[in-house]
């Protein structure tokens, strides 16, 4: 068994997305993401804090927009229509989950889809419906990364999504799709459940339950991604895998934390830079 490194994959993405934002730089152009925080959750300030590291290590400009938990729908729209204004401004993030008086999906299809870097606008899940992109949405696009560090071929491989959100399941199966392989999405209601996921040669565990999946679920040499970011019983981070069940079982694994968190702020970069060549006409 091998224990994917996100952290080194994410690095290495990172410093190519530097090299070429110098590139960009010698043009004149400075690649811009603006991040809009509303209210003061705890994760959600970390996640943004990390955003802007990242910024800063690519030589990218930044913005961050912190704004009270009391921001109106009005308010909210106002700013993002500035910032889809604004040239300075390649990328626009607002950080999920929102106060519960403010409406994602309204914030999500106000935000100009040639900057939408989350990739979450329609126009742009349909782009990636039908294999035809400029962004991929940041946490799938960097679960397909840390398998290609593998080196096995997703081609004809029989690959099950656990999970089926907007944000993690549907895409990461599309993407899945496009590499050839043949797809699985179970969710919640999927009866016999470990019969499933024990015939995956790639399984992405993307539920949200702390160490759900057991190796009596996992097939004998298998590449098990885990996209969970939750709390065992003690209150420790974790994964939607039990890594200590499992890890003998399988090929590769990788692990929480430092296995697809560091990967998602590396593509968000990543995108960030495609927005800025496209906005600015280099290819
Ligand atoms: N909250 C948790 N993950 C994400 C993400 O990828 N993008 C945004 N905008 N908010 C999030």
């Amino acid at each position: 068994m091998q224990i994917i490194d996100g952290k080194a994959v994410s690095k290495s993405v990172k410093e190519s997305v530097k090299a070429e934002c110098d590139e960009l730089k010698a043009k004149g152009v400075t690649p811009g993401l603006a991040v809009i925080l509303v209210g003061e959750d705890p994760a959600s300030q970390v996640y943004v804090r990390n955003k802007e590291k990242a910024c800063e290590e690519c030589g990218f400009y930044s913005e961050k927009y912190a704004i009270p938990a009391d921001t109106t729908q009005e308010e909210l729209n106002a700013l993002v229509d500035k910032l889809n204004k604004d040239p300075k401004i390649n990328g626009i993030l607002c950080q999920l989950p929102l106060p519960s008086h403010l409406d994602d999906k309204e914030v999500i299809n106000r935000i100009d889809p040639i900057k939408d870097v989350d990739a979450f606008h329609p126009v742009n899940v349909g782009a990636i419906m039908i294999g035809d992109y400029n962004f991929l949405p940041c946490t799938p696009a960097g679960v397909m990364e840390l398998i290609h560090s593998t080196g096995v071929d997703v081609s004809g491989k029989k690959a099950v999504v656990m999970g089926r959100s907007n944000i993690v399941g549907k895409p990461m199966s599309m993407l899945l799709l496009h590499e050839n392989a043949t797809v699985e999405i179970t969710h919640s209601r999927t009866q016999n459940l470990a019969e499933i996921t024990s015939g995956a040669d790639i399984l992405i565990a993307a539920i949200g339950k702390a160490k759900f999946v057991k190796a009596d679920m996992v097939k004998e040499g298998a590449v098990v991604i885990d996209v969970g970011m939750d709390r065992d019983e003690n209150g420790k981070l974790c994964g939607d895998v039990d890594f200590d069940d499992v890890k003998d079982k399988c090929s590769y694994i990788t692990p929480v934390p430092g296995g697809v968190g560091p990967m998602t702020i590396s593509m968000l970069m990543k995108n960030t830079l495609t927005a800025a060549k496209i906005q600015n006409g280099i290819q």
